[in-house]
């Protein structure tokens, strides 16, 4: 199984991923690679200090140039069994990762493995580490988003997240979140 995005090119295989960061045409050749190389290390960095604040995440095999090897985790992702007690879960998951001033920067349900009764985030390519309340506020609004996009219940499962997300995260964050969203209805306007 091969999954070819934008960023990246992954093959799911029996026990673990590979993931390739693949070249952008439009970059000069040394500096395409010197970005692709840190981008690399860097995400791997930023998977393995996850794990290590008890979020779970893939465990690290190997990185070299612009390739990481992990462990596969076997499960549906969260887009495949969304429901209220999941989003909870997924809520208290990201406030433990925003604990740590982990941003992921991508939290789509596609992005969320369900395995053994626990959550998995996969997918850091865009994480970066950052403690201000805007960077975890986007975080959030991110996610909530695509609730809005995927599924009719979609506020039900936005009021289960936030609700998680405050058993472990600070309260400055989910008020932003809001204002965020009250932003964004602006602009459209
Ligand atoms: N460690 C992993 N174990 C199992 N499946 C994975 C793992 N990493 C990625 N995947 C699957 O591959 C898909 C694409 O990988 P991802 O890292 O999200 O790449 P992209 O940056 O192209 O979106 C994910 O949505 C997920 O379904
Ligand atoms: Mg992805």
């Amino acid at each position: 199984m091969i999954y070819l995005g934008g960023e990246a090119e992954v093959r799911i295989l029996d026990e673990v991923v590979i993931k390739r960061r693949i070249s952008k045409r439009y970059r000069i050749k040394e500096l395409d690679e010197e970005i692709r190389f840190k981008r690399t290390r860097t995400e791997a960095k930023i998977i393995s200090a996850a794990r290590k604040v008890g979020v779970a995440t893939p465990i690290i095999l190997d990185v070299e140039g612009d390739t990481i090897v992990m462990e596969r985790i076997k499960g549906p992702t969260a887009k495949d069994c969304m429901n209220k007690d999941l989003c909870r879960e997924i809520g208290k998951s990201l406030a433990k990762m925003h604990s740590a001033n982990i941003i992921h920067g991508d939290v789509t349900p596609a992005n969320i493995i369900v395995s053994k009764g626990k959550i998995y985030f996969v997918d850091f390519g865009l994480a970066y580490f950052d403690s201000d309340v805007e960077a975890k506020g986007v975080d959030l609004h991110v996610f909530i988003e695509s609730l809005k996009a995927l599924y009719d219940d979609w506020e039900e499962l936005r009021n289960s997240f936030l609700d998680g997300y405050l058993e472990f995260g600070s309260r400055e964050v989910v008020e932003r979140v809001k204002e965020i969203e009250l932003r964004g209805r602006y602009v459209r306007r």
